[in-house]
């Protein structure tokens, strides 16, 4: 199977989405040059170019493409070809009106923006297969291509009568009979039941609250949906080279794909990063989204896309500060990655995202943003070759599942303040404060690997994924889990006793009597602790440790906090220094060890292959000690002892060996 190392070949790749039909042709030589100035090595192209391709049905216009790719090889500069299917041109749309998505209240969603396609059309999916099949004959042998990037950000949705068709042809090969159906989706409540298959819909617009079943099988259908379409387009091109690497750009924790799924089907795993740079947790956002990505990747992965500076989606748009670009750029790397790109090359200067930044802004090649730029692709031409194939490893895997999210959102549940992703990235944070090396796992998957496994929270489990966690800490593992895990089953049936009952035995506890929610503020006194967001209302068996109990309330001297033997159940959330310490002190029993000892607030250490990469978030200068001789790759410059690292400071240490 083709691979990242393909296409990488002993380097980082670097560059972006290059989007030169925006330009006049002349600024092309422009473009390359910069490009070769800055260590471009690679960009993405075609990304939204179908109506320049296909300017109206069946039409091809491959000259301007064909003049592009000649000029990316005669630089040297690889091309992520895309499938430019993400975005149909109007006549799509004008044509053919079945093919635009609508939403759960009927609406039409009209062109005039991009992603708007049903994606069980099979209009839609016969261009899109018919274009994809000419792009990669005509391209198949070009020297350029690199990469086939397919589609971009799979995220629509639809609930059109089109899709209700699928629908029920994806329910029927899940359940086969009606009977089964209704009794997965416990249509006896409020009479929903189903007499025949046409009277099955997506989850439409309803009165009050829909049936949370439904929903769920809906989520896991539009995944499939999608993938369907990734598929589709995946075997076109991989018939034409099957040895050059395909990818589809995931972004960032986003529930609408199943990416454990999707990773199967690449052959790169690759993600759009987008941190907040006044997000005070905006660097352990990008470590977590590393961590996530590499664990799906299962080795190196690619940034497919990341912002020099701001970006111009969220209410107000703050650009990196200096420094901050390289810092996460290098932290990328740090933890996996052997490719960074960004949204986009050369700045817009019409369209939605004219104020969205490229690597070459509207301050053009000696502004601030564009000499970062060529500093990092300077550095990453520097670390490439030592840095690009090798592994990070970790002791410590935190459970991460779309269906237990997806159950997680449904209405109707004990509390809506609580969120699945916060959770996951509240736990992550945890371990990565305590610099402690962390991979995410399903979990269903092989935990044999891993010294200590946390459940921030599953609040859906199978059967098979319940077994395999017990099956994992009676093999010696240490399971930390969070509260409200274990409650339904995969049809989102409740388990009786407030959780599996293997889970329950597991973890020492007889019922689990109510949940009890806490306000927005609100806290619940423990020992040694405030916990927030969540209480439970414990009966232990006897055979477990109280670690800590609850103190005043309702729940005064019930267990917040159990222990049976490497198993730990943790019924709140803990405030964030009280969750630092219990994952510290329970990965110090289970032998797990940060990665160094002893570093200051803010720095981060990452070992990856034989590289010890030091990066500070913090905005002032920090000194750390190191415990032998290394040198900076970076600099150049040895590091006996210690090291100083400027605001936003990043070295790249080689052992130094006698
Ligand atoms: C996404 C898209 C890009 C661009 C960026 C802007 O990641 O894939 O086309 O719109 O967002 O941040």
């Amino acid at each position: 199977m083709p691979s990242l190392h393909d296409a990488a070949r002993g380097r980082i790749l670097f560059g972006g989405d290059y989007n030169p039909e925006q330009w006049p042709e002349e600024v092309w030589a422009d473009d390359v040059r910069l490009m070769e100035e800055a260590g471009v090595n690679s960009v993405t192209v075609g990304v939204f170019s179908w109506a320049m391709i296909e300017p109206r049905p069946g039409a091809r216009e491959f000259g301007w493409l064909d003049r592009l790719l000649d000029l990316l090889a005669a630089h040297g500069i690889g091309a992520v070809l895309a499938t430019p299917t993400s975005s149909p041109p109007p006549w799509m749309g004008a044509l053919h009106p079945e093919t635009l998505p609508r939403t759960e209240d009927g609406a039409l969603v009209n062109y005039g923006s991009r992603q708007h396609f049903c994606p069980s059309s099979p209009v839609y999916r016969r261009y899109a297969a018919a274009l994809t099949e000419d792009l990669a004959a005509r391209y198949a042998d070009h020297p350029a291509l690199t990469v086939w990037h397919i589609n971009n950000e799979y995220c629509t949705h639809c609930w059109c009568d089109e899709t209700a068709g699928h629908f029920r042809r994806w329910l029927g090969s899940r359940y086969t009979t009606l009977d089964a159906l209704n009794d997965a989706w416990g249509t006896a409540f409020w009479s929903q039941r189903y007499d025949t298959w046409a009277e099955i819909l997506p989850p439409r617009r309803a009165q009050y609250m829909r049936n949370p079943a439904q929903e769920l099988d809906f989520k896991r259908f539009t995944s499939d949906a999608l993938m369907e379409c990734y598929t589709a387009e995946r075997d076109i091109v991989a018939r034409h080279t099957p040895h050059i690497p395909v990818t589809t750009n995931f972004m960032p924790l986003w529930s609408g794909q199943d990416a454990w799924a999707w990773a199967e089907q690449e052959d790169i795993v690759s993600v759009d990063v987008y941190p907040d740079p006044t997000d005070p947790h905006g660097g352990q956002y990008n470590a977590m989204l590393a961590d996530m990505t590499r664990s799906q990747a299962r080795g190196p992965w690619m940034v497919m896309e990341q912002a020099a500076g701001p970006v111009n989606w969220r209410d107000v748009n703050h650009p990196k500060p200096a420094g901050l670009n390289r810092l996460w750029s290098l932290q990328a790397v740090a933890r996996g990655a052997d490719a960074l790109c960004y949204f986009q090359w050369r700045q817009s200067r019409q369209g939605a995202e004219k104020f969205h930044s490229g690597m070459l802004s509207h301050a053009g090649e000696e502004g601030r943003t564009f000499r970062e730029v060529r500093r990092i692709g300077a550095e990453l031409a520097l670390i490439g070759a030592e840095v690009s194939g090798t592994e990070v490893t970790a002791d410590v895997a935190v459970l991460h599942d779309w269906d237990a999210w997806w159950s997680s959102t449904q209405q109707g549940r004990p509390s809506s303040l609580v969120s699945y992703t916060e959770l996951v990235q509240t736990w992550h944070r945890g371990l990565w404060e305590s610099g402690i090396s962390t991979e995410f796992a399903r979990p269903g998957g092989d935990l044999s690997a891993y010294r200590m496994v946390l459940v921030p929270q599953l609040q859906l489990l199978g059967d098979a994924a319940v077994d395999n966690l017990v099956a994992y800490v009676r093999g010696g593992g240490t399971l930390v889990c969070g509260f409200f895990t274990g409650v339904v089953d995969t049809d989102d049936r409740i388990r009786p006793g407030g959780m599996d009952a293997r889970l329950r035995e597991l973890f020492g506890i007889r019922t689990v009597h109510e949940w009890w929610p806490l306000d927005a503020g609100a806290t619940v006194g423990c020992d040694g602790f405030d916990g927030t967001l969540w209480s439970e209302e414990l009966e232990p068996d006897g055979s477990a440790e109280t670690v800590a109990a609850y103190r005043g309330g309702e729940l005064d001297g019930l267990p917040a906090v159990l222990r049976k033997g490497t198993a730990w159940y943790v019924s709140t959330l803990p405030g964030p220094e009280a969750l630092r310490g219990l994952l510290g002190r329970v990965a110090a029993d289970a032998g797990v060890r940060p990665v160094l000892e002893g570093l200051p607030p803010g720095v981060e250490a990452v070992r990856r292959g034989a590289l010890l990469f030091l990066l500070n978030h913090g905005r002032s200068p920090a000194a750390v000690e190191l415990p032998g001789r290394y040198v900076d790759l970076l600099t150049g410059e040895a590091a006996d002892g210690g090291v100083e690292l400027e605001r936003y400071g990043v070295a790249v240490l080689g052992d130094v060996r006698a």
